[in-house]
This record gives C-alpha cells, sequence and structure tokens, in this order.
C-alpha cells in the first residue's frame, strides 16, 4: 500500500465498492483507485467459494441463493475497512445486494461503472485469462438495476480511459468531502 497523492489528501475514509457487470473495468479501475488512495484493496472476486467461480466458468449464471454467502464475505470486509478506508470490487448488481452489503451501517460510496453494452462485448471477447465468460454478460445485464437517488452512490461513465475514470471518481469525492 503506497502513501497517497496530494489529491487524495483531504478524502475521508470509507469504503468504495466498485461494482458494475463483467467488463464494466472495476478491476482496472479499483487498482488506479488503490495506487492513488493508497488504501487496502480486495477484490470481490476472491470471495466468491469455489462452486460459485465453477458454476461461473462453465457459463452458469448464479442465483441469488448463490451470491448471499459472496456478499457476507464482501459485507464483513467492508465492515472491516470502513473506518481506515478501503477498495473492493463487488458486482452488486441489485439493489438488495447493495442494501445487504451497508445493512451493518459501515460508511461506503457504490462506484458504479456506467458501460455501453457493445463496449462490454468488445472488452469481454478480448479479455484473457478470466474464468468469466463474454456469454454471461446478457444475464448480468438483466440483474443490473442501477443506484437509485437515495442510495450512497456516484455514477462513472466509462467511455474513456481507466485513468480519466479514476481520476472523476477522485473529483467527486473531494466535492463530496469539501475539499478545497
Ligand atoms: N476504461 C477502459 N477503457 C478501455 N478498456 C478498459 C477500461 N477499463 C477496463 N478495460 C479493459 O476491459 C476489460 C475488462 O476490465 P476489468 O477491469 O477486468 O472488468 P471487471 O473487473 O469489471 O470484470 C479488461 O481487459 C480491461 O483491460
Ligand atoms: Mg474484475
Amino acid at each position: 500500500v503506497s502513501a497517497p497523492l496530494p489529491v487524495a489528501k483531504g478524502i475521508r475514509p470509507r469504503v468504495l465498492v466498485v461494482m458494475g457487470v463483467s467488463g464494466s473495468g472495476k478491476t482496472t479501475i479499483a487498482d488506479g483507485l488503490k495506487n492513488t488512495l493508497g488504501w487496502p484493496y480486495e477484490e470481490g472476486d476472491t470471495l466468491h467459494p469455489k462452486a460459485n467461480v465453477a458454476k461461473m466458468a462453465s457459463g452458469t449464471p448464479l442465483t441469488d441463493e448463490d451470491r448471499w454467502p459472496w456478499l457476507e464475505k464482501c459485507r464483513d470486509w467492508i465492515d472491516e475497512n470502513a473506518a481506515t478506508g478501503g477498495i473492493l470490487t463487488c458486482s452488486a448488481l441489485k439493489r438488495v445486494y447493495r442494501d445487504f452489503l451497508r445493512a451493518n451501517g459501515a460508511e461506503l460510496l457504490f462506484v458504479y461503472l456506467k458501460v455501453p453494452d457493445f463496449t462490454l462485448r468488445q472488452r469481454l471477447e478480448r479479455r484473457k485469462g478470466h474464468y468469466m465468460p463474454p456469454s454471461l454478460l446478457a444475464s448480468q445485464l438483466e440483474a443490473l438495476e442501477e443506484p437509485a437517488a437515495d442510495e450512497p452512490a456516484i455514477e462513472v461513465s466509462v467511455q474513456h480511459s481507466p485513468a480519466e475514470a479514476v481520476a472523476h471518481t477522485i473529483g467527486a469525492l473531494r466535492a463530496r468531502d469539501g475539499v478545497v
């Protein structure tokens, strides 16, 4: 974990839950945020039980039942890191999942990566070495409920470079925290 850059000064610790469908750039953007903020980082994919990973790799969408044990692990991580700051990737596609993640009152902010469908398809077809097959994208898009106005969330439109997405997120955090 590196020291925060000057641009991150004054940003209050909380957990950033980098969310969106497969291929939206969660891992990429979370890595950039980690390097900028210097907060601990967890890849939510690694919190899945083995059975879930096998299921996804075989192209079968997860059910809610499959997702609850995983979401519980995500929430544990959020609760452990909220006070000092952290970055978690977690698709958090549905409102009920997101409500579950913040049910214990930890301070968090959803960073929703909004990417056009055709861009997602292109990215997933090019991506190597990941268990998530492009065929699962349709079910992910179907499950997705975008964060509503009453949720703690910012939207990042990722048509541009990862660096721009990170800069946009940092700018939104600074604005929320009144950093001048
Ligand atoms: N802003 C971006 N512009 C172009 N390509 C991107 C961008 N963000 C991510 N990618 C690429 O898209 C693919 C999916 O990104 P990834 O971070 O693995 O998504 P996720 O973790 O949400 O599944 C990767 O190959 C990544 O390099
Ligand atoms: Mg990822």
